[in-house]
């Protein structure tokens, strides 16, 4: 059974590799690979032509993976990623009408936050688990830390410049519920269809996810 809220999801995937799918074929062997090498969820961007098609074929081909979609910006596109199987959505930022698109629909989402205007915003409406991005460039680790206090209710996943020499550290904050991005799908690996290389990386991945489940540490 599908996680059916942020927390779930987050709890299930502490590590959510994004992907911007350019060529549909790739979507199915693409998550093969990430379930194989042992994780559990993938989110596709709405960056490309491809990505609806590919949720789709996802969907039918790996019914239990967790499929979000990403860089979602404009309100009616939560409806046509519900209709085509999504379990979340993911925003860079936040707006009243993504809010009140996800509201509507009860799509699990993940609303972007840079800020902690935009945090306190989230916050009062109800919102609990917000994407933080663009991570790296927006103060890392250092800014995680310093939100912690002042918002001790949220969970943040940090995404953007998160990379496999950081993540352990940002999973190691006690407000980092999971963290994204898109260095356990490399472009040119996907590209070039090496579906090896997406097993491996998804399988150290799962290792340091795992390492955090039962607090040990990943190597
Ligand atoms: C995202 O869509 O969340 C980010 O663009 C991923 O950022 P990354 O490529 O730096 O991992």
């Amino acid at each position: 059974m599908r996680p059916t809220t942020m927390a779930e999801i987050a709890a299930a995937a502490p590590i959510i590799p994004v992907v911007t799918i350019e060529r549909v074929e790739e979507a199915v062997p693409l998550a093969e690979a990430l379930r194989t090498g042992g994780l559990r969820a993938v989110e596709i961007t709405l960056r490309s032509d491809a990505a609806r098609a590919a949720l789709m074929r996802i969907r039918e081909a790996l019914p239990e993976f967790i499929l979000g979609v990403g860089t979602v910006t404009r309100p009616e596109e939560f409806g046509d990623i519900a209709r085509l199987g999504a379990d979340f959505a993911v925003s860079p930022g936040v707006t009243p009408e993504l809010l009140a698109a996800a509201e509507a629909t009860g799509l699990p989402f993940l609303p972007g936050a840079a800020t902690a205007s935009e945090i306190m915003i989230l916050s009062l409406r109800g919102w609990r688990y917000v994407k933080f991005f663009p991570a790296e460039v927006s103060g890392g680790r250092a800014a995680l830390k310093a939100l912690g206090p002042v918002f001790p209710h949220m969970q943040f996943c940090p995404t953007g410049g998160i990379t496999a020499e950081n993540a352990a550290d940002y999973l190691a904050l006690d407000n980092v519920a999971c963290v994204g991005g898109s260095w356990i799908t490399p472009a040119e690996a996907v590209r070039a269809g090496d579906w090896a290389e997406i097993e491996r990386r998804a399988e150290w991945a799962d290792g340091m996810a795992s390492s955090r489940r039962t607090g040990t540490p990943a190597c």
